[in-house]
């Protein structure tokens, strides 16, 4: 349509969204469907968090509040770096927004003019190159390889960079592929980023207290304090939390950085929800137990879907550090006929058959830049988890 902008046409609609109205449709169809496609923990928001909120609104916090959000709020922020991250901020290096979604929106809306380039590497969550487009500026793709781990190496990340690179994005534990980077293997990443002065960091951090095992977590501005002037460190409520439908991400970064954002954000939302607010502040300053019940929760369900997926014929699904995905291969049913007779080309193919097949909606690698692979979100139950995957091996015996 003429009267769409030009940038628009650039950006794709989100695949993981697309995968979700997919399976909803066959569901309103009266088809038995598990759906592992959506990114968000399968409990509800913890009782203390909820009265914080309903306490805010009878005590009528109902009004407008100031753009980078309430100083209780962002003070909690300075706490919570301090005590999980080691890093000093002031509540004048916090923003706080819409989901982490505005802030990394905020981030790219300031720092962007056409041309600059944002390392981004792949598998990637599908909406940084998107958001990079909307303002302006060039993605630029870094493959990351099975065999290591789905990690960014410090080879390809310098020779990645230009004197146009004004970014890199890194998520660890990521958005798809679960894997999550050592402090070693981050400071292999800081020393070149340390090789090159033009270059910021911003650091997705959303999944941090998700971790299984003896893995422990950094952040890249923790482990080298010198990119700590060119870091933006990016973090929210909604997946540690379970209040995806809140809508508070927050960041610390250099007060300049903090300032254009919050101009940005002032045109745009004026600020977050002033209740969603005191129950982030609750959020953080409140108990944090429940944090490592759930977490235990989620190791368990990863390492079933892990065993039961590797027992499926032509999948390879590495064991991932964190978060709630795991990112198979599905190579290996690549030139196959599927049950329904497509003959499988792409990991495109391999879902929408499987989906067809079976009933159980995953998402295809290609939309997170990396395939032929698969996203399984495990937020889910384990009887969900355990049936879906039965569903996959019989689904994989049955190609021929
Ligand atoms: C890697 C990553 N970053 C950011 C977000 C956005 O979080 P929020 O829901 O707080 O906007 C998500 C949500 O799926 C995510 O997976």
């Amino acid at each position: 349509m003429a009267f769409l902008s030009d940038t628009l046409a650039r950006v794709k609609p989100s695949a993981t969204i697309a995968v979700s109205s997919k399976a909803r449709e066959l569901k309103a169809a009266g088809r038995d469907v598990i759906g592992l496609g959506a990114g968000e923990p399968d409990f509800d928001t913890p009782d203390n968090i909820k009265a914080a909120a309903v306490e805010a609104i009878n005590r009528g916090e109902t009004k407008y509040t100031a753009v980078p959000g309430i100083i209780e709020l962002r003070e909690a922020i300075c706490g919570k770096f301090k005590r999980e991250n080691g890093l000093d901020y002031t509540p004048d290096q916090i923003i706080v927004a819409t989901g982490g979604k505005q802030v990394l929106y905020n981030a790219f809306a300031a720092t962007l003019n056409p041309g600059d380039e944002v390392l981004i590497p792949a598998p990637y969550w599908v909406s940084y190159p998107d958001m990079v487009l909307l303002n302006g500026g060039e993605p630029v793709f870094v493959e990351t390889t099975l065999e290591d781990g789905f990690k960014l190496t410090a080879a390809a990340l310098e020779a990645a960079i230009t004197p146009k690179t004004k970014w890199l994005i890194f998520n660890s534990p990521s958005n798809p592929s679960g894997a999550a980077y050592t402090r070693d293997e981050l400071t292999a990443l800081t020393d070149v980023l340390m090789r090159h002065p033009h270059v910021w960091v911003l650091t997705d951090d959303m999944y941090e207290h998700l971790c299984y095992g003896d893995f422990t977590f950094t952040t890249p501005a923790q482990v080298e304090p010198a990119l700590y002037e060119r870091t933006l460190t990016m973090n929210g409520v909604s997946k540690a939390y379970a209040m995806t439908g809140w809508r508070i991400g927050y960041a610390g970064g250099p007060v300049e950085l903090i300032k254009a954002m919050t101009k940005v954000q002032g045109q745009q939302t004026s600020g977050t929800c002033s209740i969603a607010q005191w129950a982030a502040v609750e959020a953080l300053n409140g108990p944090q137990d429940f944090i490592a019940e759930r977490r235990a929760v989620f190791e368990e369900r990863r390492d079933l879907v892990v065993s039961m997926l590797n027992q499926a014929n032509g999948i390879q699904c590495p064991m991932p550090e964190g978060a709630f995905y795991v990112y198979p291969s599905c190579a290996g049913l690549m030139g196959k006929t599927a049950p329904n007779g497509t003959k499988m080309e792409t990991d495109e193919d391999f879902v929408t058959a499987l989906l067809e097949a079976e009933g159980v909606a995953v998402v295809h690698g290609s939309a997170f830049g990396l395939g032929p692979n698969f996203r399984i979100s495990y937020a889910t139950s384990t009887e969900a988890l355990t049936e879906a995957c039965e569903r996959i091996q019989r689904f994989c015996a049955a190609c021929t």
